[in-house]
């Protein structure tokens, strides 16, 4: 079975590292890697394709950044060629990016079958592009892999049946654990001058956070706050950066002498971040997953969250972008008032593994 999987974006990657690994050895399934290049500085990409050992795509689409609409469009077209040329049995794609639903509506709409690793899960809020992503993808899959028992159930609910439905658990978590030695190693920390649960993790990029100087001001305020008991370490997406640099908001930014800024970081070191800080806050969705898995206090700055179990189960709480709200949060970890949180059930390091018979005996 030739199948391709796609990828695009930062935390695709870092999902289809332990898939492809996978696959390589299955004696049915012929792998080829397609990049899109819908994230293409070297440290939102091929950095992760060095350190994760991710093979060189066999192809790469090359379409750069560009408007929701303009960006799928590149996709799709240059995708169609890919297909007509390979002729796959199947597609797999990850996630909830742009590069995921243009990649599925190519495949729909040649009858190659789709297999959709993440699906099911629902934020509930159609403003956010990656929930119109989510349901469409799902919407044409042929074979659904949800990580957690309430995507399976929001697939139900959405008129999907058992037969196309497998709960895998967290491919993201796979590459958490395979990378714990090399996690171990990294000297971020004395890099940045920072000790171990003595500094605050924090990464944004969504665009209802940073895209407008209000939103993202509020935010900002109450770092300002925050950074005054422990340092702020702020790997800033490329998203973000633009909006960093208008004049107020680099301001605020300035003014505060224990905030850290900072390139993307790679995998290792950003993971030890997560892993050694005394929080996170963020609006990411694969940290608020890998925080939980740490056991790391997560505030989450948006009003919703796709991945409700991170709060049921794990670390995590909605702060939204209350300035007051984000402190008061900080506050109650600093002083010990957080929940301890478990492991969601398959989030065990062994998803990919479970992922190659799903698509061996797909029908
Ligand atoms: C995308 C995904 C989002 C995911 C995030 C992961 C969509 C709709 N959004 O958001 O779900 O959480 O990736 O990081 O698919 N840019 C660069 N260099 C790059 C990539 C982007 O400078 O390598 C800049 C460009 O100015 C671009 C902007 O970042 O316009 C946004 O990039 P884009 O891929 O459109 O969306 P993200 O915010 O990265
Ligand atoms: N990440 C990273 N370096 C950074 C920030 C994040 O390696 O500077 C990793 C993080 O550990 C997680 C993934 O990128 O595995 C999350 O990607 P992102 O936040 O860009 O996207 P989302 O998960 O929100 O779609």
């Amino acid at each position: 079975m030739k199948i391709l999987n796609i990828v695009g974006a930062r935390p695709n990657f870092i999902k289809i590292a332990p898939i492809m690994r996978e696959m390589k050895k299955s004696k049915i399934l012929e792998p080829v890697l397609v990049h899109t290049g819908q994230h293409y500085d070297i440290e939102m990409s091929s950095k992760f394709f060095e350190e994760l050992n991710i093979p060189e795509p066999d192809i790469s689409l090359e379409v750069g950044s560009d408007t929701h609409a303009r960006q799928v469009a590149k996709i799709m077209e240059r995708f169609d060629a890919v297909c007509d040329e390979h002729k796959p049995d199947a597609i797999l794609v990850v996630g909830d990016v742009n590069s995921t639903m243009a990649c599925s509506l190519v495949a729909a709409k040649k009858g190659i079958k789709i297999i959709h690793v993440e699906a099911g899960i629902r934020s509930f809020d159609r403003t956010m592009p990656e929930e119109i992503n989510r349901l469409v993808t799902d919407s044409i899959a042929d074979l659904l892999l949800p990580p957690s028992k309430d995507a399976v159930e929001n697939l139900l609910r959405e008129g999907h049946t058992m037969e196309k439905i497998r709960m895998v658990g967290n491919i993201m978590i796979d590459t958490l654990m395979e990378s714990q030695p090399k996690i171990r190693m990294s000297e971020i920390l004395q890099t940045l001058g920072i000790e171990e649960k003595k500094f605050v993790a924090v990464t944004l990029h969504r665009p209802s956070n940073v895209d407008d100087p209000t939103d993202f001001k509020r935010i900002l305020l109450a770092f300002t706050e925050i950074q005054k008991r422990l340092p702020i370490v702020f790997p800033v997406h490329p998203r973000t950066r633009k909006m960093l640099e208008t004049p107020e908001l680099k301001e605020i930014a300035a003014g505060m002498s224990n905030l850290i800024l900072c390139d993307p970081l790679g995998y290792f070191d950003f993971g030890k971040l997560v892993k050694d800080c005394r929080m996170v806050i963020t609006d990411s969705g694969g940290i608020q997953e890998e925080s939980t898995v740490y056991g790391i206090p997560c505030i989450t700055i948006r009003e919703n969250t796709e991945r409700p179990i991170t709060i049921w189960e794990g670390t995590n709480e909605l702060a939204g972008t209350d300035t007051e709200k984000i402190i008061d949060y900080a506050g109650r970890i600093l002083d010990g008032k957080w929940k301890a949180g478990k492991i969601p059930e398959l989030w065990d390091g062994h998803t990919a593994e479970r992922i190659i018979p799903c698509i061996e005996n797909m029908k």
